[in-house]
């Protein structure tokens, strides 16, 4: 596996493997690899040619008061873990690869992102990502990229910007992947001291809590959402926001007919957690 630093060496790496016939899988990620990481880049090696993964922590897309400063970096052990993940090309610019002096543009993704993560964090988180992937997407010109589906909204959103665009990428979605006790891998676990993580796991309870009152038949949201909240009340859990949603657009629903995305936010000790679960009644 390669570290390239600059935008001419990827462009230059991606152009030479095109020109023998490959296609290209990419994973962007801000680093602090876990398995949920791991999993996109082993099914863009299974799936294409040559794999390049991102590591940037995107300063655009942190609020004045988030945890810019406190992300956990470690290229090192990162570089290992995505060679072994079967990752051809590492791309670790700096924010001045990405952001020269005089960087000027801002993309905004209407509609999808006035709602949950939009809306709590502010407007300049999904104006980040929009504008920093879009980047990335014509950096690397990739086949097809990777997300995971814990940032359900995010997918959402960068699905509407490189369709808007013409970006001729297919995106695509893996699932979450959990620790043995159902805490949706992030990055943001390392912020968990032991009280915390043990209340953290309410997150996955109220989610599986939501899934057993469809499996009863109990599809309205009053029912799904009372559900999934009397399991975060119980750990002391007070949600960000705790939402029933179409899957498609992010607009609330009123019950799962037949299908709905239930997404939760929350702050757990010095965590800001995410998790989602796509609920289908039959
Ligand atoms: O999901 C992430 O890690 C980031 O939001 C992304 C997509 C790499 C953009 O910075």
């Amino acid at each position: 596996m390669r570290i390239v630093r600059s935008v001419s060496d990827v462009r230059a790496a991606v152009r030479e493997a095109r020109a023998q016939g490959a296609t290209i899988g990419f994973v962007p990620t801000m680093g602090a690899f876990h398995e949920g990481h791991l999993s996109l880049m082993r099914a863009a090696r299974a799936a294409h040619d040559l794999v390049v993964v991102s590591l940037f922590v995107n300063p655009t897309q942190f609020g004045p008061s988030e945890d810019l400063a406190a992300y956990p970096r470690d290229e090192q052990r990162d570089a290992q873990l995505a060679e072994s993940a079967g990752a051809d090309i590492l791309f670790a610019p700096s924010p001045a690869e990405m952001y020269p002096d005089g960087f000027a543009t801002r993309i905004h993704v209407a509609a999808v992102t006035d709602v949950m993560c939009g809306a709590s964090r502010g407007p300049e988180h999904f104006d980040g990502v929009a504008t920093v992937v879009a980047k990335l997407f014509g950096i690397v010109a990739p086949d097809a990229a990777y997300f995971g589906q814990k940032d359900a909204q995010q997918i959402l959103v960068v699905r509407r910007m490189a369709r808007d665009l013409d970006i001729p990428v297919e995106i695509v979605a893996c699932p979450i992947v959990r620790e043995p006790d159902g805490l949706a891998m992030s990055s943001r676990n390392v912020y968990l001291d032991a009280p915390a993580r043990e209340r953290a796991t309410a997150l996955h309870r109220a989610l599986a809590a939501a899934e057993a009152a469809v499996a009863r038949g109990d599809v309205t949201a009053d029912a799904v959402l009372g559900a999934a909240r009397a399991e975060l009340a119980a750990a002391d859990i007070q949600p960000e926001y705790l939402d029933l949603r179409s899957p498609d657009d992010l607009t609330e629903v009123d019950a799962v007919a037949p299908v709905a995305l239930l997404a939760v936010a929350a702050r757990v000790g010095a965590a800001r957690l995410i998790d989602n679960t796509i609920l289908e009644s039959h």
